[in-house]
């Protein structure tokens, strides 16, 4: 019935016909994704965030860290000998929204988890300048003074759990415990705390051990970043086939 030069001669007919191959083409790519179980590659050692790295994150969301920093790490040879092994899906698998960024003002911070002492990161977020004279990084300086709200720490867990994240009635119940007895050198509840989340460091952050601030969550956040997976031990299931 339709022969080429029809379609051609019809400008709405051939606008139809184009959409419609190129929703066939998307569909047929895009649906597979829902359904496989295996677009992310399990990779040991993630876990979700403590509720102190939780509410970090929220801190690096709501100050817009993201506007100029990037976490990930793309598998270029420049970008891997600068920040370490380059970013895995599963490492921002708990990350809702996800915080890959598209703007590098300041370095990449995938890995940065490690790399400085507390002290440096609280020197560098009070007063960037302080610790890197040429930054044009803003300072946070009032995080120190700013107590964590920990009003909704639990419904807050639950809000992640219903996106996907895997958190368990134990760790919801415990959430506020947790959240203290992380930022501490007292040792209360550190054991736990560990049980439910491995790895997890446990310290004063923020220099004020008497004080649950802003300080504590955002360097405990900072601090963790990249150091979930064992990259000594790591192997991509494709390398290691
Ligand atoms: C206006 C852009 C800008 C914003 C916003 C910003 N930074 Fe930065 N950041 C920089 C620049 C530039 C550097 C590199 C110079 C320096 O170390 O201060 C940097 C460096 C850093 C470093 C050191 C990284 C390394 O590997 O040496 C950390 C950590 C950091 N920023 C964290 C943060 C956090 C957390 C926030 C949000 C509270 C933030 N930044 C917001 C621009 C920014």
């Amino acid at each position: 019935m339709f022969n080429h030069s029809t379609i051609e001669r019809n400008a709405t007919l051939l606008l139809v016909l184009g959409l419609l191959t190129v929703a066939v083409g998307g569909i047929v790519e895009v649906v597979p994704l829902f359904y496989l179980q295996n677009t992310i590659e399990k990779v040991e050692g993630m876990r979700p965030y403590t509720p102190l790295e939780l509410v970090g994150r929220n801190i690096y969301v709501r100050e817009g860290c993201y506007v100029c920093h990037s976490q990930m790490i793309r598998p270029f040879r420049d970008e891997t000998e600068r920040y370490g092994h380059y970013s895995l899906a599963a490492e921002s698998m708990f990350d809702h929204p996800f915080q890959w960024g598209s703007k590098r003002t300041g370095p990449d911070l995938a890995r940065v988890g490690n790399k400085y002492s507390d002290d440096w990161h609280r020197e560098h977020l009070t007063n960037p300048r302080s610790v890197v004279p040429e930054s044009v990084m803003p300072g946070y300086s009032f995080l120190s003074q700013t107590d964590v709200d920990t009003r909704y720490m639990d419904e807050h867990l639950i809000a992640n759990r219903r996106v996907g994240v895997p958190y368990t009635d134990d760790m919801i119940a415990n959430a506020k415990i947790d959240l203290a007895a992380q930022a501490t050198d007292s040792g209360d509840g550190a054991e736990d705390l560990l049980k439910r989340y491995p790895k997890a460091q446990i310290r004063d952050f923020d220099g004020q051990p008497d004080k649950l601030t802003e300080m504590d969550a955002l360097v405990a956040y900072l601090q963790m970043l990249g150091t979930l997976v064992d990259f000594s031990t790591f192997k991509a299931e494709a390398e290691s086939r």
